[in-house]
């Protein structure tokens, strides 16, 4: 992680009473396990599905899901190392469905009796230095796990991980998880403009017409598209309580109201003299894209999400706008689409404006 997330965020021993143990050669066993797992990613890979990537060479298919090589260590190591406490709050998104201004949303929610409009982090700090990926957390540390200090109560995290490859201790706590996702239309053609930028300069381009094949045939990050979005809208219907899914068109087309359904469900909720005195509005305002696109901290920087993944600050604004995918898909092409997010959602609560 660059320097400024240091600023926010103190890295903390994840055992409850912060003691590191050690064993009798004076070895840390969370240590041991992380080469562990390190060394069963590097056995497992060439035994994975492969196919062509979006960015680097290739994706693997690992228990149904296409992840890059590296996403797949970031997972295992979540999977071994992340303990989710009950308090916790978990930003899940399919890529490319909003992340940045969500995380950027529920800091604001969760913290705003904390900070100042006038003197938010959020004027200076990338929303993914405020809130980390989970399965980025564990690529160098074993043992961490990051808070703000003096953050509201709960812990805010975020992942793409398919609830199907959650760490189980996410499944089993009272955590509550907020889903995101997008039209797969915009998802789709913002994955391809997002990743074509970070793909080497010695590869060639990858054509929309082959993203496009690949989206269909489930093959992009943290894909298929659709059954990361029922996975989570599954559990949302066991147990609402628990899970809460929204789309990037509902906050976009109304986010004061799904600002406040957040809050209620995060257990932050407004009170009345915060909505008469526009509370809401100005969150809507600081969250923008509008807003969060033109201030320096968004403009420079990058995200070192691990030691081989780096992306810059910039790249997470494009348009942030519904339906930039008529400048780019053919009618026949967003007809297919459409096609099977129709046979694949079947119920009204997961359908887009199609
Ligand atoms: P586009 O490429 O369609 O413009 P993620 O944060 O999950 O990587 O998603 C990135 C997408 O969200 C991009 O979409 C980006 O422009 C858009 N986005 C970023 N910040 C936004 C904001 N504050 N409000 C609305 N959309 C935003």
């Amino acid at each position: 992680m660059d320097s400024t997330t240091c600023d926010f965020h103190q890295l903390l021993v994840s055992k409850p009473n912060g003691e590191v143990i050690m064993d009798e050669e004076g070895n840390d066993p969370e240590e041991i396990d992380h080469k562990d797992i390190c060394m069963e990613w590097e056995a497992i890979l060439p035994t994975l599905p492969k196919q062509k990537g979006w960015m680097a060479d290739h994706l693997v298919q690992y228990q149904g899901v296409w992840l890059s090589p590296s996403g797949l260590k970031g997972v295992m190591l979540a999977r071994h190392h992340f303990t989710c406490l009950p308090t916790d709050i978990i930003l899940s998104t399919s890529p490319k469905a909003g992340t940045t201004w969500f995380k950027a949303l529920l800091f604001t929610i969760m913290n705003r009796r904390i900070y100042q409009f006038s003197s938010h982090p959020l004027l200076t700090t990338n929303p993914h230095d405020l809130v980390l990926f989970i399965e980025a957390m564990f690529d160098q540390a074993p043992t961490a796990s990051p808070v703000k200090d003096g953050i509201s109560s709960s812990r805010l995290l975020s992942t793409h991980m398919p609830y199907s490859l959650l760490p189980n201790s996410v499944k089993t706590s009272c955590c509550r998880i907020v889903y995101v996702c997008r039209d797969p239309k915009d998802a789709l053609i913002s994955q391809w403009q997002y990743l074509k930028r970070l793909r080497p300069k010695e590869m060639p381009p990858l054509p929309l017409e082959e993203a496009f094949g690949l989206f269909c045939d489930g093959v992009s990050h943290f894909g298929p598209f659709w059954d990361h979005a029922l996975g989570y809208y599954g559990a949302s219907q066991e147990s609402p309580q628990k899970v809460m899914v929204l789309t990037y068109e509902a906050m976009m087309t109304d986010p004061a109201f799904n600002i406040k359904r957040l809050a209620d469900f995060v257990g932050h909720p407004l009170d009345p003299e915060e909505e008469s005195g526009g509370v809401v509005e100005r969150m809507v305002s600081l969250c923008s894209f509008e807003n969060l696109s033109r201030l320096e901290v968004n403009k420079s920087g990058v995200q070192q999400f691990t030691a081989q993944f780096m992306v810059p600050n910039s790249n997470f604004f494009r348009k942030g706008q519904i339906g930039d995918w008529r400048n780019h898909l053919t009618p026949t092409m967003a007809e297919s689409l459409n096609k099977i997010t129709k046979e694949r959602f079947g119920g009204p609560d997961l359908e887009f404006s199609l």
